[in-house]
């Protein structure tokens, strides 16, 4: 057996497992969606977990042991850059490249190692024993990961190393050849797992044999030829398929562009057609698909709109609210296996949890700072800013219009924001109401919010109706384009 060394690698029976798992998950968002057709009894909700993922892994344990289907992560992969992803600002969109993730490993490669061995070793315990897990590096450290992944997994679990290749942006080198693929390691818990010769994965065909092939009236194709007692013949014989059962290399499956309806601003954020593909054959409807690396919620995305069930989890707030408000809009996506069409569907119900207490303290992207600080990457800020809302309340009917939000620290934001914010609502991205606030968490009964295309928000909820007398407590919820979460509660009685 050829293991991978470096300093500091930690025995398996070393690496810390469960070492939190008396930390509640603490659920912040509730989303319920009652049209949610479903074809079975079922009582499975989604979960977005903001957090650490060692952490959330650890504490996933508990109730996930050996139980997630699929596993597909996009880690950092050592590139030693910073990465981005776009705020936007009001019903203009103004953008800011706001820093999302560093990939930069100060302490080398050996600490990015012991990074990702912890947490593989995390994964393989979640996942089920018919479970497949798919890594997608690139050539900073694919050739280490797999040899970790050997050691973890088993060198005989090992299935693909699937090259995505990809069309590369103009680069100016002369020095090297051209670096345009990327890697994904599929290995599988065991021999025996879930593969899907399902025709929606297969590849197109190429040009040159679409050249070849002929398609009749009904739009399928053929060649003539076929053979009979050996005398050729020039008879129509159809082919099979749309497509040709996948090889490794997958060439068929273009970069995320900025103008597709699909794109979230997200740097790093990876084609719903690659994660259609591996979730299709490596899951059957209403598996678990987890993804601990989400980002900009692609695999979970496509997790939905295919059936499954799903688990994401990010480090990054900014992340985990555009997953949010992805998973929320998808109705308005491509339909996964139908392109031309629209999703149309409602999702299926959602949390949000994060692991940690609830930090007080605000955080401002450095980037709507006046004067830059050397330190750090946000400015720590104790003040919170100021939301007023107008109840409108007709015997058991309630509706709340938002009126104000105001920030106290104002000085400290930059000129070109300013110039950007019109009014007060263009510093609201998202807005919420529970309007039977209960301590479980806060349902988002009614929510608006803008989308990269849609940046229209609406400052009036939809009128509410109770059903019977009493005294509820209803919960404001905002969200504005620093990320900074307010809530507020108003007592209401209805007689
Ligand atoms: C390459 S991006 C994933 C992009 C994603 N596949 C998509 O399509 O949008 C990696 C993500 O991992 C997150 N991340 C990095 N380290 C993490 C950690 N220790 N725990 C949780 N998330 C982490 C970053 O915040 C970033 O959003």
């Amino acid at each position: 057996m050829v293991n991978l060394n470096w300093k500091g690698k930690k025995e398996t029976k070393d690496v810390n497992l469960k070492a939190y798992d008396n930390k509640p998950f603490q659920v912040i968002d509730i989303y319920q969606f009652p049209n949610y057709d479903f074809k079975k009894e079922e009582s499975w909700e989604n979960l977005l977990i903001w957090g650490e993922n060692k952490i959330v892994m650890n504490a996933l344990l508990r109730e996930f042991e050996n139980k997630l289907n699929l596993i597909y992560i996009d880690p950092p992969f050592a590139t030693g850059g910073d990465f981005n992803l776009k705020i936007q600002i009001g019903e203009e969109g103004y953008f800011l490249d706001n820093f999302a993730y560093t990939d930069k490993w100060e302490e080398g490669l050996e600490s990015y190692l012991n990074f990702l061995f912890e947490r593989l070793i995390l994964m393989k315990k979640l996942l089920a024993r018919q479970g497949s897990i798919y890594i997608h590096v690139d050539w900073h450290i694919s050739h280490y990961v797999k040899l970790i992944m050997d050691e973890i997994f088993g060198i005989e679990n090992f299935r693909n190393d699937i090259i995505w290749a990809y069309p590369a942006a103009s680069v100016k080198t002369r020095r090297f050849f051209i670096r345009s693929y990327d890697t994904i390691l599929f290995y599988t818990k065991s021999d025996k797992y879930v593969f899907n010769d399902d025709p929606n994965i297969y590849m197109e065909y190429s040009n040159r044999v679409k050249d070849a092939l002929k398609k009749d009236e009904h739009g399928i194709f053929y060649y003539r030829g076929g053979s009979h007692n050996g005398k050729k013949l020039s008879r129509k014989v159809y082919v099979e398929q749309d497509g040709i059962f996948p090889r490794d290399v997958w060439n068929d499956i273009p970069y995320i562009r900025a103008n597709t309806s699909e794109y979230q601003g997200f740097s790093t954020q990876k084609p719903e057609r690659l994660l259609k593909r591996i979730i299709l054959a490596s899951t059957n409807e209403r598996d678990i698909v987890a993804d601990f690396f989400c980002g900009s919620g692609t695999t979970l995305a496509v997790a939905e709109k295919l059936g499954r069930n799903w688990i994401g989890c990010d480090l990054n707030k900014h992340a985990i609210h555009m997953t949010k408000k992805r998973i929320l809009n998808l109705n308005q996506s491509n339909d996964i296996l139908n392109w031309k069409k629209k999703y149309q569907k409602e999702p299926k119900s959602f949390k949000i949890a994060r692991i940690e207490k609830e930090n007080k303290i605000n955080s401002i992207p450095i980037l709507f700072i006046n004067s830059k600080s050397k330190e750090g990457k946000n400015l720590q800020i104790e003040e919170s800013p100021n939301l007023n809302v107008k109840i409108h309340q007709n015997g058991n009917k309630i509706s709340i219009e938002l009126i104000d939000y105001d920030i106290p620290f104002i000085d400290l934001i930059s000129d070109k924001i300013k110039e950007n914010v019109n009014s007060f609502s263009d510093w609201i991205d998202y807005w919420a109401v529970d309007f039977n606030y209960k301590k479980e968490g806060f349902k988002n009964l009614w929510f608006s919010y803008r989308t990269p295309k849609d940046r229209e928000i609406s400052l009036n909820s939809d009128i509410f109706q109770y059903n019977k007398p009493g005294n509820f407590h209803v919960v404001v919820k905002t969200i504005d384009i620093f990320g900074i979460e307010l809530t507020k509660k108003y007592d209401i009685k209805v007689t």
